[in-house]
């Protein structure tokens, strides 16, 4: 065998044995943002999570929440520690992770760690029953 020959068959073989580690867990290549850009979307509020006070639901990365008063609020959904989607809690108007217990307040600045840094925070704007979504 010769040496290009055998170059490319390692080469490939590698390939092989790397690529369900960058390709299954893109965390495992390359660190990715988990703060989706360019947010703008809208969601009907007159059914589902969003239709009572408390609920909330996630959509594009972005979790969005309507607070016990009626207001809706929306921050990044991946907790800052290690990217686990937080939870919102109506009783508190927090968002808290499941994974390692960090809380943000409502505006998603950090108020308990393990996490340092804060969500980050989305406008919105309801017309009628059309909540807008946006960066
Ligand atoms: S992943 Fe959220 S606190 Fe660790």
């Amino acid at each position: 065998m010769k040496r290009k020959e055998f170059l490319a068959q390692v080469g490939v073989g590698a390939a092989i044995v790397l690529s369900p580690i960058c390709f299954g867990s893109l965390s495992g290549c390359k660190k990715t943002s988990t703060e989706p850009a360019n947010i703008d979307f809208t969601l009907d509020v007159s059914t589902g999570a969003l239709s009572k006070n408390g609920g909330f639901l996630i959509k594009d990365g972005v979790i969005v929440a309507r607070t016990n008063s009626g207001t809706f609020i929306a921050v990044s959904a991946a907790c800052t520690h290690e990217g686990t989607n937080i939870n919102y809690v109506a009783s508190s108007n927090n968002f808290v992770c499941p994974n390692h217990n960090a809380q943000f307040s409502s505006n998603g600045a950090v108020t308990q760690g393990p996490a340092n840094t804060n969500l980050t925070e989305y406008k919105t704007t309801l017309t009628s029953n059309s909540l807008r979504v946006f960066s």
